[in-house]
C-alpha cells in the first residue's frame, strides 16, 4: 500500500507492506492453505467441550503463563515420535508457529536472518516487520537445496538466524538429516542458530531435526499442530530447543499470550494424537494418487514430502488456470512463481473434484 495518510505515524519499514493473506473464499473446495481437510471426530469434539466447560469458571484468572501441561504433552509427543527425551523446558508453545517465528526474530534477529528462496513467504515478511535484516539465499533452478552452496552462503553472510523449511513450502521437497547437520554446523561456525521449520514433518519420511539437538545445540525446531493434527483453527505452534533459547523467547513474548481455551483443547488433542494423526496416512496415499493423475495428464509435479503439490506444464498461465478453477468452485494457490501453481491435498472426494476440473481445463 503506498497511499498511507500523512498523519499516520507508521514505521517507515512498514510502508511498502500489505497484510499477509491467502484469499478466504467460502463455498469452494479449499485447497489453498495446506490445511488438513478432515474435520475432528465427534468423540473428540465432545471431550474438548467437556474440558472447556470445566475450565470456563476460572476464566476470571489469567491462563497458566508457562503452559506447563501443554508443553509436557508436546514433549511426550515429540519423544514418542523421535525416541528423544525432552522435558517441558525444551518446548515452548505459542499461537501458531507464526508466533514462534516472530518471537525468535524479535528476540534474536539483530544480526540478520537468511532463508533459501523460494520458501515460506512469511519468514522474510516477519523479518521486515520485526526489522530483522533479511538475506535471500538461493536454491538450484529446480528449487532443490544445494547443501554445499547453502553452507557457503551461510559462511559468507554470517547471519544470526538461518531458516530452513523441510519439507519446504511451496516446493514440497525435504532434505535429509545429514544435510540439516551440515547446515547446523555452518550456522554454528558463524555463531548463529539454525531454525528448522518442520510445519509439515509428519507427512515426510525424513527424520526430524529434533534428533540432532544433542549434537548441535544451535538448532531450533519449529513445528505446528495446524497441519498433521488438523488443528489450524486452534492456533498452536511450538518449538523444540535448548532452554536458554526459550528463556530468550520469554523476554519478547506477551504475558499470558496463550489462552486457557487454547491450552485446554490442545492438551485434549495431544492425548488423542493417534486419532487426529490417522488422517496423515490417508493424505500421503492421496498425495501419490493426485501426483500420478496430474502426471498422466502431462503436467510436471515436483516430488513432495508434504500435504501439497507444486506443479507446472499447463498450457495457460497459472493465473488463468487459477481463475478458471475458482469459477468452478476450486480454490488452489497462485504462489507467484512463474509457470507454477500449488494445490493442497484434500479429502478423496475433493481431490476427485480438483482432478476432474483440471482435466477439463488443461486438456
Ligand atoms: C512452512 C510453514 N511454517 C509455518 C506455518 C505457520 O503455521 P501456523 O502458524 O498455523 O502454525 C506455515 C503455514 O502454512 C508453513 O507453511
Amino acid at each position: 500500500m503506498s497511499n498511507w495518510p500523512d498523519w499516520l505515524p507508521l514505521r517507515s519499514a512498514l510502508t511498502g507492506l500489505t497484510p499477509y493473506g491467502a484469499p478466504q473464499i467460502h463455498d469452494v473446495v479449499q485447497l489453498n492453505t495446506n490445511e488438513n481437510p478432515f474435520e475432528l471426530p465427534e468423540s473428540l469434539v465432545s471431550e474438548m467441550v467437556a474440558a472447556l466447560e470445566k475450565n470456563m469458571r476460572t476464566l476470571n484468572r489469567y491462563p497458566d503463563r508457562d503452559a506447563v501441561g501443554l508443553r509436557t504433552g508436546l514433549a511426550q509427543y515429540i519423544n514418542e515420535l523421535s525416541g528423544t527425551s525432552f522435558q517441558s523446558n525444551n518446548i515452548w508453545a505459542a499461537n501458531g508457529s507464526n508466533e514462534i517465528l516472530q518471537t525468535l526474530m524479535l528476540a534474536m534477529g539483530e544480526r540478520g536472518a537468511l532463508g533459501f528462496l523460494p520458501s515460506y513467504s512469511v519468514h522474510p515478511l516477519i523479518a521486515q516487520v520485526t526489522q530483522t535484516p533479511w538475506s535471500s539465499g538461493t536454491r538450484r533452478a529446480d528449487f532443490s537445496l544445494d547443501t554445499d552452496s547453502a553452507v557457503a552462503q551461510i559462511a559468507a553472510i554470517a547471519p544470526g538466524l538461518t531458516f530452513i523449511t523441510t519439507p519446504n513450502n511451496p516446493t514440497g521437497s525435504a532434505i535429509t538429516i545429514e544435510e540439516i547437520a551440515r547446515l547446523a554446523q555452518a550456522a554454528s561456525d558463524v555463531s548463529g542458530l539454525l531454525i528448522v521449520d518442520e510445519a509439515y514433518a509428519e507427512f515426510s519420511p525424513e527424520i526430524s531435526a529434533v534428533t540432532l539437538l544433542d549434537r548441535y545445540t544451535n538448532i531450533v525446531v519449529v513445528r505446528t499442530m495446524s497441519k498433521a493434527f488438523a488443528f489450524a483453527g486452534a492456533r498452536v505452534g511450538y518449538l523444540v530447543a535448548r532452554p536458554e533459547i526459550i528463556d530468550a523467547c520469554l523476554v519478547t513474548r506477551l504475558p499470558y499470550h496463550l489462552s486457557t481455551q487454547t491450552q485446554t483443547i490442545a492438551e485434549v488433542a495431544l492425548k488423542n494424537s493417534e486419532i487426529l494423526l490417522a488422517g496423515v496416512r490417508q493424505l500421503i496415499a492421496e498425495r501419490a494418487r493426485v501426483t500420478g493423475e496430474l502426471e498422466k495428464s502431462g503436467l510436471h509435479v515436483l516430488p513432495s514430502a508434504a500435504n501439497f503439490l507444486m506443479f507446472s506444464g499447463m498450457k495457460q498461465s497459472p493465473s488463468a488456470l487459477w481463475k478458471g478453477l475458482v469459477e468452478r468452485g476450486i480454490l488452489i494457490r497462485d504462489i507467484g512463481i512463474e509457470g507454477y501453481l500449488r494445490v493442497s491435498i484434500g479429502t478423496p472426494a475433493e481431490n476427485d473434484q480438483f482432478l476432474a476440473e483440471m482435466a477439463l481445463l488443461t486438456s
